[in-house]
């Protein structure tokens, strides 16, 4: 092995996972632009990639995915304790020692015929004390690409490491060994019972087998940022969250920032990128996907985003709804499970009109008024960050930015309305533990189907739950009187004709300046059962064509709706027996009271 560092317990390692794996070669990534280039190419040849038109989308490829591996997989993600009260009653658990054994069974000699690439990587800004450092070992060089955007990823990460650095050892192989002269696959993957996703939190430790795509083989993101993360987070007295952040500047120029939670695909990356509507307002990106959240020496909570790229949903994204994001997607992006244009572009249901003929994501023809979509629903882009219009020149600030707000929501058709400020620190954090959102094609399973996901965080926690609802109270116990305002958002809300009530994307910006006027003490809110709403005129309409009958069902809180929500509510919280925060049932309880 031709080693270009000397950290010990890192060379062990690799050499150990070669012992077990018995990949052909081993090549150490120095993340230059040569390597990704000399990668893609090789990618392309060996029919792996598709290079997108030069004239219409430089230095892009389209990639298509085993129509079996298309999403993260919940199912088979595991957060493996010693005890299982520790992973709590919302993971998949099974013994270390025995989910070890299974791993280790598949990994043997998983990676013959492939190269096994170390990618050294660091998550949040170069400088940070925050950022921490993980080495991801992989047989796929898609993930290697993904990587270097998704990153900070090569040899200064080796460098920060020096001999005995700290850093999260992550292994992944897609599980599909080459046999001798067997071709490959465009999408190699394994069957879905044999996928794992598991954490081994104790030991800081990821080890994920069969699948290629996103949150399951990009380890730094959410196996990493936030499963792992979360758990080093509540040890070491931080938060690591499923949120946004962004920068909100209004016409006087005071700056707030927001950090928001909404589950996979609820409109994060779309906030994230916002271009207010209101006259004067100006919004800045930070991150669209994970913070790292602590407090500063200065008494207030700070966050930074650890990652350097984004993996966004592309459906649904146009110049209409996220310009923004338009604009970071021109050049140097992967794009994976969307159309190929006959022009040698792609394209995605809500983009544009529908091409007149396109390749599909399986790579079959295509035509406008065909019963399946030409994208997946959950096809994806990966964009260096940097390449965003509305980046923040603070979005690699070390110290982070101070957060004045923070927002809970959820995809919602009913029941829940547009806004609803927290009273208190505890009835934020009981909103949070609440969420509740109908799911998305983010996760292979059902679509549509309304689910508790607390913090947006179900599938992100990586110990128990109950636990971390304490650890939430904890913070704003230290936070005290410095602690961020909460909210709760719904841009999901229909009407009974089945219409979104509420026109989103740009006009959230309206909302988001009802808030920052809360938290300047000029607007004035009106006390409801289940928290804050605005008084009448207190949200800026100006210039929106908006029926009043809609803007009423917007708002309304249905008692009898909201006593089932309390019952359900209710027996979400069941699980978690006695771990569950007092504080957070005597909120439950007071939200009963406030309803009879
Ligand atoms: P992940 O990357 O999975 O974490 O998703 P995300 O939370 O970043 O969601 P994203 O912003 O990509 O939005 C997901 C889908 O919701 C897209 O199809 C968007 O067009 C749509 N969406 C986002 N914001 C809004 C909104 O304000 N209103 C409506 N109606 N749809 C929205
Ligand atoms: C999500 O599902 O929340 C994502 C996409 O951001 S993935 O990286 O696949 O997890
Ligand atoms: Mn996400």
């Amino acid at each position: 092995m031709n080693t270009p560092v000397t950290h010990p317990r890192l060379v062990q390692w690799i050499q150990d996972v070669a012992d077990l794996c018995r990949p052909e070669r081993i090549h150490w990534c120095d993340g230059s632009q040569e390597e990704y280039d000399r990668l893609m190419r090789d990618m392309v040849a060996a029919g792996m990639a598709t290079p997108l038109n030069p004239r219409k989308r430089p230095n892009s490829f389209l990639f298509r995915s085993d129509p079996s591996d298309v999403a993260r997989v919940e199912d088979r993600t595991y957060i493996s304790t010693s005890s299982r009260d520790d992973a709590g009653p919302t993971n998949n658990w099974v013994a270390p020692d025995e989910l070890k054994a299974t791993l280790r069974g598949l990994y043997a000699g998983c990676m013959r015929g492939r190269t096994l690439y170390v990618i050294p990587f660091l998550m949040g800004p170069f400088g940070s004390p925050m950022a921490r450092i993980g080495v991801e070992l992989t047989d796929s060089p898609y993930v290697v690409c993904n990587m270097r955007i998704m990153t900070r990823m090569g040899r200064a990460v080796l460098d920060a490491l020096g001999a005995d650095g700290a850093f999260v050892p992550c292994l992944h192989s897609v599980g599909a060994p080459l046999m001798p002269g067997e071709k490959d696959k465009p999408w190699p993957c394994a069957q879905i019972e044999d996928k794992y996703i598991t954490h081994f939190p104790e030991e800081n430790l990821i080890w994920s087998f069969g699948s290629g795509y996103g949150g399951n083989a990009l380890l730094g993101k959410k196996c990493f940022a936030l499963r792992i993360a979360s758990v080093m987070a509540r040890r070491e007295g931080w938060m690591a969250e499923h949120m946004l952040i962004v920068r909100l500047t209004n016409p006087e120029g005071r700056q707030f920032h927001i950090a928001a939670a909404f589950p996979s695909a609820c409109g994060k990356t779309n906030l994230a990128m916002l271009r207010p509507t209101l006259p004067g307002w100006k919004a800045e990106c930070i991150g669209d996907d994970i913070a790292w959240m602590w407090i500063d020496a200065d008494g207030r909570l700070h966050a930074i985003n650890p990652e350097a790229g984004f993996f966004g949903v592309a459906p649904g994204t146009s110049y209409q709804s996220n310009p923004s994001a338009m604009d970071t997607l021109k050049a140097n992006t992967i794009y994976t499970n969307c159309a190929l244009t006959d022009d040698g572009d792609v394209w995605w249901e809500g983009m544009s009109e529908p091409p007149a003929h396109a390749i599909d994501w399986l790579g079959c023809d295509w035509y406008p008024g065909e019963r399946h979509t030409a994208a997946h629903a959950n096809a994806r882009f990966t964009a260096p960050a940097a390449q965003c219009p509305v980046l923040s020149p603070d979005w690699e600030n070390p110290n982070g930015v101070p957060i004045d707000i923070l927002i809970f929501g959820g995809r919602r058709s009913q029941v829940m309305p547009l806004v609803t400020e927290a009273f208190d620190w505890d009835h934020g954090v009981f909103m949070g533990a609440t969420v509740a959102s109908e799911t998305t094609a983010a996760n292979i399973g059902a679509i549509g189907k309304l689910r508790r996901d607390p913090f947006a965080m179900l599938p992100f926690c990586g110990y128990n739950m109950a636990d971390y609802f304490q650890h939430w109270l904890d913070m704003g116990d230290r936070l005290g009187n410095k602690a961020p305002r909460i909210f709760y958002v719904n841009w999901f809300r229909k009407s009974a004709e089945g219409k979104w009530l509420w026109p989103g994307f740009g006009e959230n910006s309206r909302v988001l300046k009802w808030m920052c006027e809360r938290v300047e003490g000029k607007a004035q809110g009106k006390h409801t059962p289940i928290g804050i709403h605005p008084q009448a005129g207190q949200l800026d309409l100006d210039g929106l064509d908006i029926h009043s009958d809609h803007l009423e069902q917007l708002f309304r809180v249905d008692p009898a709706d909201w006593r089932c929500e309390a019952a359900d509510i209710a027996q979400s919280f069941q699980m978690f027996g006695a771990r569950l925060p007092a504080r957070l049932q005597a909120q439950l309880d007071q939200l009963r009271a406030r309803l009879a």
